[in-house]
């Protein structure tokens, strides 16, 4: 056969790949990874004393919600098909206090905005609740604080405990504790095991690598780490996957119905290796950082952000997570329908 010719009988053996890739619906037939709106969690921030929702310079699209307008949007997410949402407290600045009591009162914000919802939804809609303090603390550490200023992990465990309380009995499917506290999970199963919350849910923030990509969330949030702090004598170094599928090892023994894994996009081998080894569901929280920076870049007209988006949730499918928090919840679900 002459040289530089191809063998035109046999083709090459990439042809049978390529084949499929010919027209739209062959490669819907063959996709390995499907993102459907069944995957999707949809966070939504409610404050205390608006009487208008604010909107979030650094979460383009997304606001502080009044007890009303999260109804509303809550409405419209169920209406899309959204399974659930996970609900973050802005507290009333004044509330803050050394220990983020106003994170179990049983009239805060989260605990009043989940009787609305349950009011308004029913069970059409699964409430999760973020569980940690640091929106509710003076210092903006997700702890209480010992003398020399480290967060006290065991004290901590304590109030973790009041406030899965009040979120398990103002109506909360599932709580999310994210602050990180060794034997977090434990002591909150305990607690609400022997109040007979057996039936609450617990979805454990258990890789939460203490990341730059959580910069958005906070202005969200309004929270400040008080001098200039950071998270990282908690949150997980990025730079270890064995540990943190040590961590998701250790919450899943402790109790966890599901894991988290958190960022996303930057965390892929570890929620690949989560999925192969653990049987509970994985979920993967595609932060605020990895939303603003898409969104940004597509307001510039840099990259189209709709297409960003969508494969950015099929990597973190593909990966192996079954579903994902994200703010493209809802954006991504008028797609989906559309
Ligand atoms: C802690 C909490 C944080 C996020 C979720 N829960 C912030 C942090 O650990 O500093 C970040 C979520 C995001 O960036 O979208 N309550």
């Amino acid at each position: 056969m002459p040289v530089g010719r191809v063998d035109a009988i046999n083709g090459f053996p990439e042809r049978r790949l390529r084949r499929l890739r010919r027209t739209p619906a062959l490669r819907r037939l063959v996709a390995e990874t499907r993102v459907s709106v069944d995957d999707l969690v949809a966070p939504l921030f409610v404050a205390e004393g608006i009487d208008e929702p604010r909107p979030i310079a650094s979460l383009p699209g997304h606001c502080q919600h009044t007890l009303g307008s999260l109804v509303v949007e809550a409405k419209r997410l169920c209406a899309l098909g959204v399974p659930a949402v996970v609900l973050f407290g802005v507290p009333d600045p004044a509330s803050k206090d050394a220990v983020g009591s106003a994170a179990w009162d049983p009239d805060g914000v989260v605990q009043r905005a989940l009787g609305e919802l349950r009011a308004a939804l029913g069970q059409d809609l699964v409430l999760m609740t973020d569980l940690c303090l640091d929106e509710y603390t003076d210092h903006g550490h997700c702890g209480v604080l010992r003398t020399d200023g480290a967060v006290d992990n065991d004290s901590t465990l304590e109030l973790y405990q009041r406030v899965a309380l009040v979120q398990a009995e103002a109506g909360a499917d599932v709580v999310a504790p994210s602050g990180m506290m060794d034997g977090q999970v434990a002591a909150i199963r305990e607690a609400l095991d022997a109040h007979g919350w057996t039936e609450t849910a617990i979805l454990a923030y258990a890789a939460k690598f203490a990341s730059s990509l959580y910069g958005p969330f906070r202005d969200a949030v309004h929270v400040r780490i008080a001098g200039e702090g950071d998270r990282r004598g908690y949150q997980q170094d990025p730079a270890n996957r064995r540990e943190a599928l040590e961590e998701i090892a250790l919450d899943v023994a402790e109790g966890a119905d599901m894991v988290m894994v958190k960022p996303a996009l930057t965390n892929l081998d570890v929620i690949a290796e989560a999925r192969a080894t653990q049987r509970v569901p994985i979920a993967a929280y595609q932060v605020s950082g990895e939303y603003a920076m898409i969104k940004a870049a597509g307001e510039r007209g840099w990259i189209d952000h709709q297409a960003a988006a969508l494969e950015s949730l099929t990597a973190i499918k593909r990966a192996g997570a079954d579903f994902v928090l994200t703010y493209f919840a809802g954006e991504l679900a008028e797609q989906l329908a559309a």
